[in-house]
């Protein structure tokens, strides 16, 4: 175990290089963790005060965590999240569950790595808009982080290493221990109520054919898919085809993480169903018709007891342990 002391400001503070312990259940598969950037208890804890750090917005007013809170799952409770100078963004925040898993990022994938994903909202117009180069500028001010930066990734506090920390602390934001992973892989059976039972074999079934895209650990495919939201996306995001400028693309959207699905409402990628009842409405009427909607979505069929069960079931997808952990608490004083 390589650790070593160094100074910041008037007390001693410790950076552990040791590797982070990143406890998954034995059932699921190791997560990717590149090379250049390995998990060790100090890149993780570096990244912590990163996340809650508003230096990273432009005059210092929104820290990641403004707009991915742990009571609402990593999500925000809004429509559309409020950056600096109280502009909005286009999308409905993301939950950051689980994250490690997802094989690319943001609704329409176009970010390719956990590792840069941070310097996206850092830079965004509408999210933080901070330049890089300012960022470091910045930072280079503050003698923890040159510390923290040098020690772990010797280098100045650069975008490199912002986003290399950012990613650690991302990695360990795993939910594993909902009702339903009891359930399913705790052997727990009296874990889901009757309710949820219910809603979970409809889930998984037949009739409501949810798991034909939700499924998996985080319940999705991570594929592509036109759900039926909108008739005509004129005016609108068009989700898939901004990245692939490819017609048969239009308002598709990464199939949804449901993990804690019911601390992240409102619903779709720009919050327009307010809370589950009007998903399952949605689901239940077939949506609108669009020539690329997946033809499923026309085949789901539930009645109205059914739709509570299936909320019931998307209930018990809430990790209560998992948002209230102390990893995702802020323990130092906000830096400005
Ligand atoms: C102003 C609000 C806002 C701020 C600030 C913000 N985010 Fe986000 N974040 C969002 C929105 C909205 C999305 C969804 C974007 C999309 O799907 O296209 C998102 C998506 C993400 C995702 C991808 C999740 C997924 O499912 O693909 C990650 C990771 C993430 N944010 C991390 C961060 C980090 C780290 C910071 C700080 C450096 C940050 N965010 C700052 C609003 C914000
Ligand atoms: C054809 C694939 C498909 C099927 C079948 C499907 N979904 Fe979805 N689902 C999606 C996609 C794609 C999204 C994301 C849409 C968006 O972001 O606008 C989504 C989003 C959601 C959301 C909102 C997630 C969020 O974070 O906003 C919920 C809840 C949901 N689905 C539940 C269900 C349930 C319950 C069923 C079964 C009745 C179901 N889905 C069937 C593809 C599907």
């Amino acid at each position: 175990m390589s650790s070593l002391f160094i100074s910041c400001g008037q007390k001693d503070h410790k950076l552990d290089k040791s590797i982070y312990p990143l406890e998954l259940r034995k059932e699921w598969p190791e997560i990717d963790i590149p090379v250049n950037n390995p998990m060790s208890i100090a890149s993780v804890e570096f990244g912590k005060q990163l996340f809650f750090d508003r230096r990273l917005s432009v005059d210092s007013t929104v820290s990641c965590a403004n707009c991915h809170k742990s009571e609402f799952g990593f999500a925000d409770a809004t429509p559309l999240s409020v950056g600096v100078k109280g502009r909005l963004g286009f999308r409905n925040s993301g939950s950051l569950t689980n994250v490690a898993y997802l094989p690319y990022f943001n609704r329409d994938g176009g970010v390719r790595t956990l590792d840069r994903f941070s310097l996206v909202p850092i830079e965004d117009h509408d999210e933080m808009n901070l330049n890089l180069l300012v960022m470091r500028d910045r930072f280079s001010e503050d003698q923890s982080y040159i510390d923290q930066a040098k020690v772990i990734y010797n280098r100045r506090p650069d975008a490199f290493a912002i986003s290399r920390a950012l990613a650690s602390y991302l990695r360990t934001f795993i939910s594993d221990n909902s009702p339903y992973d009891k359930y399913v892989y705790g052997g727990d059976s009296t874990a889901l109520n009757e309710n949820q039972k219910r809603g979970y074999d409809l889930f998984f079934g037949n009739k409501a054919k949810c798991s034909t895209c939700h499924t998996g650990i985080n319940l999705t495919n991570y594929q592509f898919e036109n759900n039926g939201l909108y008739a005509n996306y004129n005016g609108k995001d068009r989700g898939r085809q901004r990245v692939t400028d490819n017609p048969d693309d239009e308002g598709k959207f990464r199939v949804a993480n449901l993990r804690n699905i019911a601390l992240t409402a409102p619903y779709m990628h720009d919050g327009s169903l307010p809370d589950l009842e009007s998903v399952l409405d949605h689901y239940g009427n077939h949506g609108s018709n669009h020539a690329m909607k997946n033809s499923i979505i026309d085949q789901i069929i539930i009645t109205d007891s059914e739709k509570q069960d299936l909320i019931s079931f998307l209930e018990a997808l809430t990790d209560i342990e998992f948002i209230q952990s102390s990893k995702f608490k802020r323990t130092i004083p906000i830096k400005f």
